[in-house]
């Protein structure tokens, strides 16, 4: 497990800066002009901070960019960081500037002085966001118990407010390090079971958590998810967790799809990055990583959580190419090619949420399809809904926490390409448009009048470069957004 790094906020005190250890922060406008943290700073570096600012470098970086003056005189801190920020920059330029603090943390603390800054709340997230690193399976590194070492301590004028205004900040942040911790895990760790036994430690925070076993799933005739766990040793699951924050509303629906890994089956995917496919559950990452960050700053909400956890094994019991199974909507499948096995997870785990839950409305996260990231690459994930109002609150939402989302169609026209000869469907509707078809099998479990957004996330739940307010690897992308979404739409 990763424990964000702890942060706490405290009046400007002058006194304090030069003997603070780690690293010191100053936050400078484009304007150039110090206010009194920096002043003293200055002050006490005898007029290194000021030749900084003065330097031709500064006036080329952007709001949010830092650089570092290693071991500065004056300073009992390694290294004093500057920072371009305007006082009233935005959030988003807050975040950047608090991912330049966390990147460069490396398991120190640092004292931010930003007694003149809004925004404060989003500097101290992009910090811990940024800070994150998964070590759980690196020997010898002394923060065995996940801790990220260090603390941030940010001085402020106003201490109180400002620990108001970043109330939600250690929830979301645990919320995201839940997520990035499962797409992380390998799958041998990270079994069906395992999953779900992670999941069964929300019942900590108030979260009620069911575990559906394969005898449960098949008296339930969930077949076309059974179907993709039947060649594992790993024994499929739904995990159904509800929050109950809100009135008496009937809830809103989060899915996920969870292959805790995707061999393909027996349409064996090519060896070469085959190892990628531990992120297959990313979906449901996300969808854990949503509930223990509203669960943890109790939402005043509704919200239910279901997640199809499964193995996509090759073996002597595995489903083959050409099979023909019933969801428990009663349709029928024929399944052409079982690498496209999250479809079959999410249609009777869809169906599942609607009959026993009569939800307001759902989202599901899937890493669903390799079409998504040619066409939208690893910046944006594929929006599909059928509610133009809902996937608009979503978007807006992903906008503000800057998450990448882009709306993609979903039309009838597209339907031909699943027929089927023998079945009701077909699992697969070959090479064009192979993520919008994906989205259209999902849609015929969708009933009628549900408002519904799929979210096929295949790009941007692991990548393989830093983003902002991550290092390579699982980015948690969308906990924000969806944790937004219900701030904004569920919550009074
Ligand atoms: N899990 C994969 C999709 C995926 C690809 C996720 C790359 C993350 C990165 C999914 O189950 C899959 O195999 N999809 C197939 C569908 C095809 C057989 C119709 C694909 O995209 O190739
Ligand atoms: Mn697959
Ligand atoms: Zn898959």
């Amino acid at each position: 497990m990763t424990t964000p790094v702890a942060f706490d906020f405290a009046e400007l005190d002058l006194e304090a800066i030069a003997g603070a250890e780690g690293r010191v922060v100053v936050l400078v406008g484009a304007d150039g002009k110090l206010d009194k943290a920096a002043r003293r700073v200055n002050r006490l570096t005898k007029g290194a901070l000021q030749r900084a600012v003065d330097a031709e470098g500064f006036g080329k970086m952007k709001q949010g960019d830092a650089r570092d003056l290693g071991f500065p005189a004056g300073l009992a801190a390694e290294a004093l960081q500057l920072i371009k920020l305007d006082r009233n920059a935005d959030g988003e330029a807050a975040r950047k500037a608090g991912a330049a603090i966390g990147k460069a943390l490396g398991g120190k603390s640092a004292l931010i002085l930003a007694p003149q800054h809004k925004c404060v709340e989003d500097v101290v997230l992009g910090s811990v966001l940024r800070a994150y690193a998964f070590k759980d399976h690196k020997t010898g590194n002394d923060n065995e118990n996940g801790a990220q070492g260090g603390a941030l301590k940010v001085m402020v004028t106003d201490a109180t407010k400002a620990r108001e205004a970043a109330s939600a900040v250690a929830a979301l942040a645990e919320g995201v390090f839940f997520t990035r911790d499962l797409v992380s895990e390998p799958s041998n760790v990270l079994t069906t079971t395992e999953f779900a036994a992670r999941l069964e430690q929300l019942r900590d925070l108030g979260v009620e958590v069911e575990v559906l076993g394969e005898d449960e799933l098949e008296r339930l005739g969930m077949r076309t998810l059974l179907a993709v766990g039947q060649g594992s040793e790993s024994p499929s699951q739904v995990v159904v967790m509800q929050w109950k924050g809100g009135a008496s509303e009937a809830p809103f629906a989060l899915i996920g799809k969870g292959v805790v890994f995707d061999t393909g089956g027996i349409s064996l995917k090519p060896a070469g990055g085959m190892e990628d496919m531990t992120m297959d559950m990313g979906g449901a990452g996300v969808v854990a990583g949503v509930m223990k960050a509203i669960a943890l700053r109790k939402a005043k909400a509704n919200i239910v959580a279901l997640v199809g956890l499964v193995e996509n094994m090759p073996d002597g019991r595995a489903q083959r190419p050409g099979d023909v199974v019933r969801s428990m909507k009663g349709d029928t499948v024929e399944v052409i090619n079982t690498d496209a096995e999250g479809r079959l997870v999410l249609a009777d785990v869809l169906w599942y949420a609607q009959e026993r839950f009569k939800p307001t409305g759902m989202v599901d996260l899937a890493t669903l399809t390799g079409a998504i990231i040619i066409g939208l690459g690893h910046e944006m994930a594929g929006v599909f809904s059928n509610d133009d109002d809902l996937c608009d609150a979503f978007l807006k939402a992903a906008k503000t926490e800057g998450e990448g989302a882009w709306r993609m169609p979903l039309a009838p026209a597209y339907d031909k390409q699943l027929k089927s000869l023998i079945a009701d469907m077909k699992n697969v509707g070959g090479r064009p448009a192979g993520s919008i078809t994906a989205a259209q099998f999902l849609q015929r479990f969708v009933k009628e009048g549900v408002p519904w957004i799929h979210l096929d996330i295949a790009g941007v739940a692991s990548v393989k470069s830093d983003t902002t307010l991550a290092p390579k690897g699982a980015t948690g992308w969308g906990v924000l957004a969806l944790n937004r979404l219900i701030a904004d739409k569920y919550e009074g």
